[in-house]
């Protein structure tokens, strides 16, 4: 396990030592000298900041000189060198998220490998996925060409792809809940979850596809609306539908990837379940939540 966190908590790092965590991924000064505290001896990565900015959204670029994550590449030397209880076994980076340019991964190896000598150099994940029919994403095996590309023979590589894994896996299941047309503006088409079940949208303009579970295609041009109470809360633009109506299905594909992880309660919407279905066979793993949960942390 690698612990990452750009401002790990006192009662982290302590439950991290107590239960054994493999590494621990520094990420700043502070934490050099809280982890030395907490936990000496503990095996750890350095996360370094190599200046390398993916073309992808800002606010899931992670490896440019100005990021809230790591240590620049002025400071690292003052960082290995303040190391005194801990035993730093390698280096990490993380350049960003949903990358399809793999060009930057090629440098990252030798970047990072011209600091020192250690025995594990972490290049973290962002391999892209498709998430609409115009996307095309690298292959695993380029992805992994790339990080290899200018890696020292004698050092483990390590990865740690988290939305490529999971992304495509995942479907929303919507039941659409009104339609309304505005002539000659916009059809929306609104659903009984939305931001707080999808934030990425929102968050940083990602496109989706959707499509009526029983009625695939169509040629009502629509926009996919969520319930909550924000004009912004708009799960998909210009998707087109086969004329949508109160009480259809409408499926969202891949949404296995920072979903679930990042939905919230906003308008006290309860979060939805999450089914896993295999062989035409469907299993409960997360169940739906109540109005009754929404209130069991009130005193
Ligand atoms: C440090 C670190 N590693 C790996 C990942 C996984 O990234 P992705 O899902 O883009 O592969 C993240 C995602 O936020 C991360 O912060």
């Amino acid at each position: 396990i690698y612990l990452h966190g750009n401002n790990k908590s006192d009662a982290e790092l302590e439950q991290a030592r107590d239960a054994g965590v493999g590494h621990v991924v520094l990420d700043s000064f502070d934490e050099i000298d809280r982890l030395e505290r907490i936990a000496p001896g503990q095996r750890v990565l350095l996360r370094v900041t190599p200046g390398i900015s993916p073309s992808t959204h800002a606010f899931i670029s992670t490896g440019q000189v100005d990021s809230k994550f790591g240590f620049g590449m002025d400071d690292v030397p003052r960082a290995i060198e303040r190391i005194r209880e801990l035993e730093l076994v390698g280096l990490h980076a993380h350049l960003g998220s949903q990358i399809f340019d793999l060009e930057p991964y090629e440098r990252l190896a030798e970047l990072l490998a011209g600091i020192g000598e250690y025995p594990l150099l972490n290049l973290g994940g962002g391999l892209a996925i498709a998430y609409t029919y115009d996307d095309r994403p690298p292959s695993i095996e380029d992805y992994v060409e790339a990080l290899l590309h200018s890696a020292p023979d004698d050092v483990t590589i390590l990865c740690e792809p988290g939305r490529s894994i999971v992304g495509n896996a995942g479907v929303t299941i919507y039941r659409v809940g009104t339609v309304k047309r505005i002539p000659d503006v916009r059809t929306y088409v609104a659903v009984d979850g939305g931001m707080s079940d999808n934030l990425r949208p929102m968050l940083y303009g990602a496109r989706y596809e959707a499509e009526l579970a029983d009625r695939l295609g169509g040629d009502t041009l629509c926009t996919i609306a969520g319930k909550h109470c924000e004009s912004g809360d708009i799960l998909a633009r210009d998707v087109r539908l086969d004329d949508p109506r109160p009480g259809d299905v409408l499926v969202m594909p891949a949404t296995g990837a920072y979903g679930h992880a990042m939905a919230s309660n906003y308008n006290a919407i309860p979060r939805p379940p999450v089914i896993f279905c295999r062989d035409g066979r469907a299993r409960e793993v997360v169940r739906r939540e109540t109005f009754e949960d929404l209130t069991l942390r009130d005193v």
